[in-house]
């Protein structure tokens, strides 16, 4: 493809939207990514609530979040299990539960309450604070609220409470010494509660949580204590109240298989805790529905190997299928999709603020005194053709270190140094267009790719926004939401805002391979160059943590009508410099007159004039003021 002939269906085929975004990001004409909840929705661009945003005051970065995209997988979930019960002849039903741990924003949470109203969407707790969330959102009794968790007394008591006031609470027993509490509280307020188990499965699913599951898992009773549950539930005479099973294999469980072994596993505690006596009713299976954040639709960690459809089927036919053997009533299936639900619905917005690139580098002129290093370094160059690129690769590496630790050693200057390393990415662009015309020049193109990549400052922290992107190398769809009408021409890694090595974006899928590089546009002067990083919606704002005291970010929560218009339901305010240094125990009005009174000893010493000092007071202000990211 030469630069004249790129399209949009090209970008497509690059960034692969498509495959990633459920349908709910597209491109249009223009170039741009756009958005709709419904089929046929007009779509929105980003670039036009980019624009709204700036408009109502808003800079970059900006976490967008689109609430039809959460109303629409609440719907999508509960609406799947429906389908899949209707069609299967199950006999039970459907009752979701939103794990708050995933995402506890208080306008996030009041969404899925209200957009979950419809089909009794519920919460899932699993700390007091938690729980009190779940107990002031939920204001109707009906969806179920499940407590995990550790629970003190505090905590079951004020589950119990609720009860009383008519809510479904089921406390799941995470350890035995729940259980006491839960049995001495009860009596003393005169409740029978629904109790539930946490199995600890021998079944483990693939994926980055694979120690969530399985028996070594730290949560959970293992067959033994479950036993002995069982046993003083029945001494109590309190067994008609143990009646949900819970488990958990991990979360992000990209291959269906190991769902399947999980359920199939689970329905035989169920059976037996029916025959037991336990009046069972519901059976909950956690988390752990996956996204396909890589948009391979593999097993691969990043991704999921099945659709919601599918896993909905798989579900609700597996637990038919063993209950059927033993004549034992369908209960309710409950599932605690964090991910699943939220992941869609944000969207990170950051601009680029500057290029380090090597694409002007030249050669430098020859001197006939010149280093030994330049001159190998020449000939290498000089001598490079398809057929010695690997070896004139190694050789141009080996002459750069060297000259590198010459440098250490003080035994080569520093304008040797430069012409050194100047030379040596000359060969590496000459390599770059060898491997272009005969890929297997090389035999790790994709170190090569690195070197040469352009780093792009972007305005935003990993630490703050995307926290398991540093973690644990999750991937998350990045791309530009605009100018992809143009062929992205540079190979670029993204670097954050903090000056840590380790606040980059160097990980990306293109074509099922995991790449170190991402196409984009080069930057123009006085143009403002957008990306997003998609479906961010789960568990990154709340394990995003102040690396280099870089806040928050902006929240702009939107609706998108039917016909494309949009509303700016929420705007909530990142954190301003002395709302991150107060977090840290500054008094920002205490670091304002310490600045004073250093100025005005400036002014009494005369090295500055009280108007200057009136002008270095006023910016301080301004920058307490003003918020943490890059200000224009
Ligand atoms: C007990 C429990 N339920 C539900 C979830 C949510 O999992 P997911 O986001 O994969 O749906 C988690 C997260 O790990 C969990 O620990």
């Amino acid at each position: 493809m030469n630069q004249t002939s790129w399209q949009i269906e090209d970008a497509e085929n690059l960034y692969k939207i498509s495959h990633w975004s459920n349908g709910y990001f597209a491109l249009n004409e223009k170039g741009e990514v756009t958005v709709k909840a419904q089929e046929n929705a007009k779509a929105v661009s980003l670039i036009d609530l980019i624009d709204g945003m700036h408009i109502r005051g808003k800079t970059m970065p900006v976490l967008l979040r689109i609430q039809n995209l959460l109303e629409k997988q609440i719907q999508l979930i509960n609406e799947s299990f429906a389908k899949a019960i209707t069609d299967s002849g199950y006999q039970g039903n459907y009752r979701g539960v939103f794990p708050i741990k995933v995402n506890q924003q208080a306008h996030l949470i009041e969404d899925i309450v209200r957009f979950g109203a419809p089909y009794q969407h519920g919460l899932e707790a699993g700390s007091k604070a938690e729980l009190m969330i779940a107990l002031s959102m939920l204001k109707e009794p009906g969806p179920l609220i499940v407590c995990n968790g550790y629970k003190d007394q505090e905590f079951v008591e004020l589950g119990l409470g609720m009860v009383k006031l008519g809510f479904n609470v089921v406390f799941v027993i995470e350890t035995p010494a729940e259980l006491p509490i839960i049995l001495e509280s009860s009596e003393a307020m005169h409740i029978r509660p629904v109790i539930g188990v946490r199995a600890k499965l021998f079944a483990n699913a693939a994926g980055h949580w694979t120690s969530s599951g399985g028996d070594r898992s730290m949560f959970g009773l293992n067959t033994r204590q479950l036993v002995e549950v069982v046993d003083k539930l029945k001494e109590a005479d309190m067994l008609d109240c143990l009646q949900f099973l819970h488990y958990h294999l991990g979360s992000q469980i990209p291959n269906i298989g190991d769902i399947r072994k999980g359920v199939r596993e689970a329905c035989r505690y169920y059976i037996e805790l029916v025959e037991e006596g336990a009046p069972m009713k519901y059976l909950d299976l956690g988390g752990g529905l996956a996204v396909d954040y890589d948009g391979t639709r593999t097993s691969s960690v990043h991704s999921r190997n099945y659709s919601l459809q599918e896993y909905c089927v798989d579900v609700v036919e597996t637990i038919q299928l063993v209950l059927d053997e033993k004549q034992i009533p369908h209960p309710t299936i409950v599932t605690e999709s964090g991910r699943a639900t939220v992941a869609y619905s944000s969207v990170l917005l950051f601009d680029i603020l500057d290029v380090a690139g090597f694409a002007d580098t030249k050669l430098p002129e020859r001197r006939e005194d010149e280093h030994p290093l330049i001159s190998n370094l020449y000939y290498a160059y000089e001598t490079l053709n398809y057929k010695n690129a690997q070896e004139v690769f190694n050789d141009a590496l080996y002459y750069r270190d060297e000259a590198r630790n010459s440098f250490i050693r003080g035994n080569l200057p520093l304008r040797v140094r430069s012409e050194v390393e100047q030379i040596f990415m000359v060969i590496m662009k000459a390599i770059a267009v060898i491997i272009n015309d005969y890929p297997d020049a090389l035999s790790e193109p994709e170190v090569l790719k690195t070197m040469l990549a352009d780093i792009y400052y972007g305005n935003f922290s990993v630490f703050q926004s995307l926290p398991d992107a540093w973690a644990i190398d999750q991937i998350f769809p990045l791309m530009p939401i605009h100018r992809l009408t143009e062929r992205p021409n540079r190979a670029t890694i993204i670097a954050d805002l903090t000056c840590d090595s380790d606040g980059k974006i160097d990980k990306f899928v293109q074509n099922g391979e995991l790449v170190r590089t991402i196409p984009l546009h080069a930057i123009r002067e006085d143009e403002p160059y957008y990306l997003g990083v998609f479906l961010v919606g789960a568990y990154q704002e709340t394990l995003g943590d102040l690396h280099n005291l870089l806040g928050d970010t902006h929240v702009v929560s939107v609706y998108i009508h039917q016909d494309g218009n949009f509303d700016f339901v929420n705007e909530i305010e990142g954190d301003s410099v002395s709302d991150v240094l107060s977090y840290v125990e500054y008094q920002p009005h205490t670091l304002l007159s310490n600045f004073r009174e250093t100025a005005e000893k400036a002014v009494r010493s005369g090295r500055i004039t009280p108007a200057e000092r009136q002008k270095l007071v006023s910016r301080f202000e301004a920058g307490l003021r003003g918020y943490t990211y890059y200000e224009q």
